[in-house]
């Protein structure tokens, strides 16, 4: 227990015991190429993780151009699918491993969290829930089409779309899917929360986190959730989700922990915890941090 593994998820999990564990909290890849370890699919366009020009003056900020949305291609309409394949490769056995009424919450990204809803709900999880993240601060990367026709020297159309942008709004808010394991056929959530410890959540430590007791949540983050992965969630957005659905010494289990902020909140919430990861360098961060007083040093 308290562990971090360092291997492939997917095989990693089958490793671990049926109903042994109280909460599932991840941030799974989103599938949008957003990084190396984030590219989930098949498509081989040459344009996957480039830079384009705006992105490198940019700097730190844009540093993946992603995969451009063309509407024609085949190989971009195939991505939401294998999405789905990829998240049907686990979900059974996050099925297995939780206990009866236990919760899974999943960050799965706006594009494709539907696919990762179905996958799950395929594998025989009830979808309960989507809590909505408010971020402080979200990169806006919808292109104004005037520059595009001004770079063209195509004066007409620069001034005739003048404001129009392609792409999307803002992102200011990220999904967080909630998902339940079902319990006993024929039995009650009362029966089984007595036996299971799980299935109930406590709207009284939610209050601390969401001004009111609703499925929206703004959280202030500190100065140890920047810089130690590219998609790092604040430790106490985690903790917010830990606190809400299991209660002091139960087992959290995240599959994708990347740099171990799931881990540490569960450490200093006096919760158990096992993080799976593939990447080495993460893993060791991870460990570090969970090795730290405060998460970070
Ligand atoms: C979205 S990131 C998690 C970031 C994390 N929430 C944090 O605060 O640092 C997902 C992580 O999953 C890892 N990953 C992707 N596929 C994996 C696999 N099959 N097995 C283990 N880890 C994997 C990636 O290396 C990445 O670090």
């Amino acid at each position: 227990m308290n562990n971090i593994i360092n291997g492939n998820s997917i095989e990693v999990i089958k490793t671990i015991g049926d109903n042994t564990i109280h909460l599932i909290l991840s941030d799974i890849p989103y599938g949008i190429s957003f990084d190396g370890w984030d590219v989930l699919h098949s498509n081989t366009n040459s344009a996957l993780l480039g830079s384009s020009p705006a992105q490198e003056k940019a700097g730190s900020v844009f540093k993946k151009r992603g995969k451009p949305l063309n509407g024609w291609s085949e190989a971009d309409k195939k991505m939401p699918l294998e999405y789905y394949e990829w998240c049907k490769s686990w979900a059974g056995d996050w099925l297995r491993v939780l206990k009866p009424g236990g919760s899974a919450f999943i960050f799965a990204g706006r594009r494709f969290a539907h696919r990762c809803i179905c996958a799950l709900e395929d594998s025989g999880f009830i979808y309960k829930d989507m809590i909505s993240w408010e971020k402080e601060t979200a990169a806006h990367r919808a292109q104004r089409i005037s520059e595009v026709y001004k770079r063209r020297n195509d004066i007409e159309n620069q001034v005739k779309w003048e404001g129009w942008r392609v792409g999307n709004l803002r992102p200011t808010f990220e999904p967080i899917l909630w998902f339940m394991k079902p319990y006993k056929i024929g039995g009650t959530l009362a029966d089984n929360i007595i036996e299971n410890e799980v299935g109930a959540y406590n709207s009284e430590v939610w209050k601390k986190y969401s001004s009111q007791a609703n499925n929206m949540i703004k959280v202030t983050s500190d100065k140890g959730d920047h810089g130690l992965h590219p998609a790092q969630k604040p430790i106490q957005l985690m903790k917010a989700l830990i606190e809400l659905t299991t209660k002091e010494e139960q087992i959290v289990l995240d599959p994708f922990c990347g740099s171990g902020s799931t881990l540490v909140a569960a450490k200093e919430l006096n919760r158990k915890f096992i993080g799976i990861e593939y990447d080495p360098e993460f893993c060791k961060i991870a460990n570090e941090r969970i090795s730290s007083d405060r998460g970070y040093n």
